[in-house]
């Protein structure tokens, strides 16, 4: 009986480590749970691109939006776990989610395989260019003043826009009417169209349209500037210190997804990012891109664990006030 079974898991292994080895063999769909256009539709083409040439299969981009992120990773975690099904997640969805979910489908620590760091992406506090304020203390007093009459969009609750505007309205003292939408993208469209006052946003979807005009940005939420957006100052700079607050968007996969799929993605990610153009693109974008050390699933996995640790009791405190 013994024999049966070591040969039966035997073959299992073999099994497995075959399908590894011919994976991927039909197209990989990415599932983005924001609107095309943002930032985390950006980074996942841009890397998703390149991964296309290095696996020899299509990564496809699938906009499942909802509930801050949470629709479209919920229905990721529950995908068959072979690889073909994969996700881009972000500090909101595998971060900031279990603080302000209590209900939530999925825990980020434990329902994945991670695939790797795709970016950091820091959060610059916008407006649109009419926004009476010279800079940003002026902006904080105008908020403050102004209270419900000044519309703050953001991306659903868990959303990077949603969760850094929760600690900046906290830090300043601000009470918006605040207005959802299902990604950073269309609350661009509807602040350069002057339909929303501000917003907490990743500089990725943000650079053409402050260094045109057609937006008005406040401070980058870095400790430095960004080579990007050198005009624009840092929260320090600007009196703001404590709002110091980088994105990042990350790929994985479902649970069980097997070791060696996982291997394989991780490097193609990893060659995306090193990619020249890829690396280029992403840079222009001001996106941080990950060091060596921050690109494998098992760094990922420890700071997905780290994350949830940091932000649960701050956004608790942010969110109460
Ligand atoms: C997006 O891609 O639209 C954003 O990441 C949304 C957000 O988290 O604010």
């Amino acid at each position: 009986m013994k024999n049966i079974l070591y040969a039966l898991a035997a073959t299992a292994a073999l099994i497995g480590g075959a399908k590894a080895q011919t994976f991927p063999t039909q197209p990989i769909k990415m599932i983005v749970p924001f609107a095309a256009g943002g930032p985390t539709d950006v980074i996942a083409r841009l890397v998703g691109e390149h991964m296309s040439k290095t696996l020899g299969q299509p990564v496809t981009i699938e906009n499942i939006t909802g509930a801050g992120g949470t629709t479209g990773i919920t229905l990721a975690s529950q995908a068959k776990p072979d690889g073909y099904t994969i996700m881009m997640g972000h500090m909101g969805t595998h971060g900031a989610a279990p603080a302000l979910y209590p209900d939530l489908k999925y825990d980020p620590a434990r329902d994945f395989e991670p695939i790797g760091m795709a970016a950091g992406t820091p959060v610059v506090i916008v407006a649109r260019k009419d926004f009476p304020a010279k800079d940003l203390k002026e902006f904080a007093a105008y908020l403050k003043t102004n209270g419900d009459k000044i519309k703050q969009a953001h991306a659903g609750i868990g959303a990077v826009s949603q969760m850094t505007c929760v600690m900046l309205n906290s830090q300043v003292g601000a009470n918006p009417t605040t207005l959802t939408f299902t990604g950073s993208g269309p609350i661009l469209s509807d602040l350069m169209a002057g339909k929303v006052d501000y917003a907490c946003d990743q500089i990725v979807n943000l650079v053409t349209q402050i260094k045109a005009g057609s937006i008005r940005a406040y401070a980058i939420a870095s400790a430095e500037r960004s080579p990007v957006l050198p005009d624009v100052p840092t929260t320090a700079e600007a009196g703001l210190p404590d709002y110091q607050v980088t994105a990042w968007n990350a790929a994985f996969a479902p649970k069980g997804t097997p070791k060696d799929i996982v291997v394989k993605l991780n490097a193609a990610l990893g060659q995306a990012i090193d990619d020249p153009a890829t690396r280029k693109a992403l840079l222009d974008l001001g996106a941080v891109l990950p060091q060596r050390f921050q690109r494998g699933s098992e760094w990922l996995r420890n700071f997905v664990v780290n994350e949830i640790a940091r932000w649960t009791p701050v956004l608790k405190v942010a969110s109460a006030k």
